[in-house]
């Protein structure tokens, strides 16, 4: 059954157009974003609005009036309560309809809120419909939140599909040719041997580099100093954990592979990719590393260099949703080796696809 269907994914276009998947955690901004004045945000084609009660808990709740749409954000809050600017109706956090001005009564009616997470800088918010969210698919991300790691982070607003970036994530080939200008590997970095696999946690895809120059590239001048001359690995990977969630990790090894005592640099590159609608997503990166926590002018000059890398993604995704968007032609997409993550990956959304919609209703939009 599902194989039948997977077949009737010939290319990426018709991946795209698969329905949007609630049933899950996504990220919805930086906690900082969020205050004391309404804010709204679309996700996957709904639109919420954001605001902190006055002991800084942060609400999210649909952003349209229960009576005639008006946008909430447009209204203020008085106290804990979100006051429409339109004709008053005053909701407290919980949604529930606490007066409407021109009359005695409040209906029994509440607005739809979402349960939110926040973890290290991001906010996590559950867009599922039953009224429990499953904390089982939460992300666990420790590091965020470890004073061990300092974390950097961006963001960037994409004009393509999440799955196209998710696509990208999965794809450890591209980063000689997209990323030549930034990160700039030659061909014998795509050469090296990549282990694909479903592991419980997703679809992971890992290379290990044991060529010290690379493997050690990305640590600071000093540590790069100290360890010069030494065996050196470093393994890229990533994990796909969710529709809106890739958990990449580049660990440095540095010793004698056969040692018990090699030094270990950790870090862990994130990626939340977030609809905005099928076509548009919101797209946060963050990374944390363990290692030269104190050196101000590296983390400068990394988050500058990761940008200029991460934004030729971006750049990538936003081209090809632009030729889906306007070229109608169908034809069976060639597949190569280094697309077996990817392909994996379809797989896992497939299944949440059928799980929350069911198979008569889990067909992509035909044109
Ligand atoms: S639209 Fe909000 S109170 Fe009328
Ligand atoms: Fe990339």
């Amino acid at each position: 059954m599902m194989s039948q269907f997977a077949d009737s994914i010939r290319n990426v276009r018709d991946y795209v157009r698969l329905p949007l998947l609630y049933d899950h955690w996504y990220v919805a901004g930086l906690c900082e974003e969020f205050d004391r004045t309404p804010k709204a945000r679309t996700l996957l084609e709904r639109s919420i609005v954001f605001y902190r009660t006055l002991d800084g808990r942060l609400v999210a709740a649909q952003n349209r009036c229960l009576h005639r749409s008006f946008p909430l954000a447009e209204g203020y809050l008085e106290g804990d309560e979100l006051v429409c600017h339109y004709h008053g109706i005053r909701y407290d956090p919980e949604g529930t309809i606490v007066r409407i001005p021109s009359q005695k009564r409040c209906p029994d009616r509440k607005l739809r809120t979402y349960p939110i997470v926040e973890q290290g800088p991001f906010v996590f918010i559950w867009m599922g419909d039953q009224d429990e969210p499953d904390f089982s698919r939460l992300p666990d991300l420790p590091f965020l939140s470890d004073s061990g790691f300092r974390t950097f982070h961006n963001s960037h607003h994409l004009d393509g599909s999440y799955l196209l970036m998710q696509e990208n994530l999965n794809d450890l080939t591209h980063f000689s040719y997209l990323h030549r200008d930034s990160f700039g590997f030659d061909d014998s970095f795509l050469e090296l041997p990549t282990t694909v696999e479903e592991t419980p946690e997703g679809a992971s895809c890992y290379r290990v580099d044991n060529n010290p120059a690379r493997a050690t590239g990305a640590l600071p001048p000093d540590i790069q100093e100290r360890i010069a001359g030494r065996p050196a690995e470093r393994w890229d990977g990533g994990l796909a954990i969710s529709p809106g969630v890739f958990k990449g990790y580049a660990p440095i090894k540095v010793g004698d592979p056969e040692a018990e005592d090699r030094e270990i640099f950790s870090q862990y590159i994130m990626h939340y990719v977030t609809p905005e609608s099928s076509t548009t997503t919101h797209y946060w990166w963050s990374i944390s590393n363990d290692f030269g926590v104190d050196n101000d002018a590296y983390y400068e000059f990394m988050a500058l260099t990761i940008k200029h890398g991460f934004d030729e993604d971006a750049w990538a995704v936003d081209h090809m949703q632009k030729v889906l968007d306007n070229d109608n032609f169908d034809y069976q997409e060639l597949v190569i080796g280094g697309d077996k993550a990817g392909l994996l990956f379809r797989r896992i959304v497939l299944g949440w696809v059928e799980a929350e919609y069911g198979r008569t209703q889990a067909t992509a939009t035909q044109d």
